[in-house]
């Protein structure tokens, strides 16, 4: 540090005076959050006497993935100013795969050979949270994962959740583990669609939560490529039920425009490091299946793919078979494992068991893994694959002793004055002393 910076801190009563300081304070802070598995360097902190602040850089194999900025006055770590931690976490990631890229294609033949992951898992139905339940699956066990998570749903009586922060609280929770068991480079596509809040009264107007999108930054957030937005377009007719845009119909004036939402996203990401796809077709040990996972002639060619919705009075919310055995066969090869945490009554699961794919369906709710079960034939031995087709039964899970001592952790912390906000950034990102 300079004299004259010196003198600044000093006149200023500053708590923190040298960069070794900034430097401390922030490996100290690190410590508690998601980057403290890796080994990050750190820049030449600045002050900024303007602001009362310290930037403190931080790099990751000599490059920069982030600042962190210590407010000069209390030593409190200023997250408002700071890079935020999952964008950090992300880079990160970025420039571990493109390491592994690099040194792919080094010394190719060798280190391909070695890496080509062949999941060992059997045909699985998992009745639970798929939160919980994803944790007992190996890492790196499943060739593709699809999905259409539960809906938001804003009203009160209806929802199941507190506020739509904890909707989106389990979507991370539910993605990261899903990356987890995710073999690198595989493909994990999912279903959504805006959420419509229907008006309480006539004097109010109805509004609508772009689901699909924050749902994006969170699959960016936990270390997945964006790859494709496809538009699942539904007939034209499909879209009147919501009520949307009956009110223009009739009175035609400006501003009570409404579309009317035909059309869901089907969204593709690709789990990082992105492995050469050359590496899942040139290293696939059996070729046969290479062969036998060609695509026939009348696939889809562009984005936009008309499909009618399904309906199923067991399901108030499936997607159609025709949309899932899509996905699977342009995503996937056959005796691949297809993962679909939100497994409702197992559309997923039978289009993979059709088109010889194994499958691993999970669903929370026992009425829907009943018809799964009825229709999948659990404990014969699958006549495409040869592998067994069980069943297990987790939803104990949230009564375990683990799960129980978690709640009461949770109680015991909003008992102690943590706040919900601090309680969720602590899930995120680790949890702080509290003083
Ligand atoms: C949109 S539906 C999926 C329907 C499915 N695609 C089908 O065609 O049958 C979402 C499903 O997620 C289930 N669900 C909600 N929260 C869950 C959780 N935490 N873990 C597992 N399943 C959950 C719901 O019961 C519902 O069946």
């Amino acid at each position: 540090m300079t004299e004259e910076k010196m003198m600044v801190a000093e006149r200023r009563n500053y708590k923190v005076h040298t960069t070794e300081d900034a430097k401390q304070i922030v490996i100290d802070y690190l410590k508690n959050t998601e980057l403290s598995e890796y080994e990050i360097d750190f820049g030449l902190p600045e002050i900024n006497d303007r602001y009362n602040i310290w930037k403190v850089p931080l790099l990751y194999t000599k490059e920069a993935v982030g600042d962190i900025v210590v407010d000069a006055y209390s030593k409190e770590i200023d997250k408002k100013l700071s890079s935020e931690i999952p964008i950090i976490r992300n880079r990160i990631i970025a420039i571990q795969a493109s390491f592994s890229q690099r040194t792919v294609t080094k010394t190719k033949k060798k280190r391909s050979k070695k890496e080509f992951v062949v999941s060992n898992l059997d045909n699985m139905i998992i009745k639970g949270r798929s939160e919980l339940a994803l944790k007992t699956l190996p890492e790196q066990s499943i060739d593709l994962i699809f999905t259409s998570p539960p809906y938001y749903n804003a009203r009160k009586q209806y929802s199941e959740y507190e506020s739509y922060d904890d909707y989106l609280l389990l979507m991370r929770k539910v993605i990261r583990e899903c990356r987890r068991v995710l073999i690198d480079g595989k493909f994990f596509v999912i279903n959504t669609s805006h959420v419509l809040i229907p008006r309480n009264s006539r004097n109010e107007s109805s509004t609508r939560i772009a689901v699909p999108f924050d749902i994006h930054q969170i699959f960016i957030e936990e270390g997945f490529e964006f790859v494709d937005d496809i538009i699942w377009q539904k007939p034209e007719g499909a879209g009147w039920a919501s009520g949307r845009g009956r009110r223009f119909s009739a009175d035609r004036n400006p501003m009570q425009y409404k579309a009317v939402p035909v059309t869901e996203y089907v969204m593709v990401y690709r789990k990082k490091p992105c492995v050469l796809i050359d590496h899942f077709i040139r290293d696939n040990p059996n070729q046969a299946i290479i062969q036998a996972s060609k695509i026939e002639d009348g696939y889809e060619k562009t984005n936009v793919w008309y499909i009618s919705p399904a309906r199923d009075k067991r399901h108030p919310a499936i997607f159609p078979a025709e949309l899932a055995e899509k996905v699977i066969k342009y995503y996937s090869f056959v005796d691949d494992v297809v993962l679909d945490p939100f497994g409702g009554i197992g559309t997923t699961a039978k289009a993979a068991k059709k088109l010889g794919r194994r499958f691993c369906t999970i669903e929370v709710s026992d009425d829907y893994i009943q018809h799964t079960i009825n229709e999948l034939e659990v404990n014969l031995i699958d006549m495409f694959n040869g592998r067994k087709i069980v069943y297990k039964d987790l939803s104990k899970e949230s009564e375990n002793e683990e799960f129980k001592s978690f709640e009461h952790l949770v109680h015991r912390l909003l008992r102690e004055g943590h706040s919900k906000d601090e309680l969720y950034d602590a899930l995120l990102y680790g949890l702080k002393k509290k003083n």
